[in-house]
């Protein structure tokens, strides 16, 4: 998969798509990260891309001129691909979007920075993303977020495509809890149904760690979720163990 970066601060990216999985794919060609500044389609002398508000306020908004001459230029250049804009004001992003857009050849993510895009410039992007419900300074850390969490979706990318699937939002549920040596650390101990070998019975007893999670933590998740007979008794065996009843999904 091709994925082009529109940004003002080519330099912030710097070494974080270098290392661990992200490297190794990278190398082993299943992603092709390119960074591409757009200052060099500012206008004049001083190639500027950004300019006051129109009815006066604080800050400065990127022109969409220099930004509509660099996406017209990376559209001649490989497979027809989404443009994302990064933007608070976009769909919040989250594991479904990640999947969705790993399936894509290729996409392009506009970094915004000040106070953000001319509103002429949103008609050129399919797409405008969000990170979270928070304003941050630029759009360089959002599409580090994107870059990183639809690389995991690509096949390949993850050594162990299990590792993928058990994870938080990949089927609607949070992970189920992680241990690892040694069995006991300051008087805290494993449970024992990981101790016993018995891979059925553990395979149960994460299923219904992961859906009491959810219900604890993200009730919103798990009202969307459809369950399964055996999900309800493993959840009331879980929520037996943590002394909680099963809530009103409806509720
Ligand atoms: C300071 S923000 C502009 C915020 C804008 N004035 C607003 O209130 O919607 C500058 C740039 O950072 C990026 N950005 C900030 N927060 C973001 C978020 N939560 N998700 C995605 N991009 C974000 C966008 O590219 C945005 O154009």
């Amino acid at each position: 998969m091709r994925i082009d970066i529109l940004t003002l601060l080519p330099a912030t990216f710097t070494g974080v798509f270098d290392e661990s999985i992200l490297g190794a794919a990278r190398r082993n060609g299943l992603i092709d990260i390119r960074i591409h500044p757009f200052r060099p389609y500012g206008e004049g002398r001083h190639r500027t891309v950004d300019d006051t508000p129109f009815g006066g306020g604080p800050g400065m908004v990127l022109k969409p001129g220099p930004l509509a001459a660099a996406l017209a230029d990376l559209r001649k250049d490989g497979p027809p691909a989404p443009v994302i804009g990064l933007t608070p004001q976009g769909h919040v992003f989250d594991q479904t979007m990640a999947r969705e857009l790993a399936r894509l050849p290729r996409v392009i993510l506009v970094c915004g920075r000040y106070e953000g895009f001319d509103e002429r410039i949103l008609p050129e992007f399919d797409l405008q993303i969000s990170i979270g419900d928070y304003v941050l300074t630029g759009g360089e850390f959002p599409a580090m977020v994107v870059v990183d969490a639809l690389s995991r979706m690509i096949p390949g990318t993850v050594g162990d495509p299990d590792s993928v699937r058990e994870d938080s939002f990949f089927d609607g549920t949070l992970d189920h809890p992680q241990y690892t040596r040694p069995a006991i650390w300051q008087e805290r101990a494993i449970p024992a149904v990981l101790r016993d070998g018995h891979h059925s019975r553990i395979a149960d007893w994460r299923r219904g760690e992961a859906l009491w999670r959810t219900v604890a933590h993200r009730p919103d998740l798990f009202r969307q979720l459809a369950l399964s007979s055996r999900d309800r008794a493993l959840l009331q065996d879980a929520l037996a163990n943590h002394s909680q009843s099963i809530p009103d999904k409806g509720a």
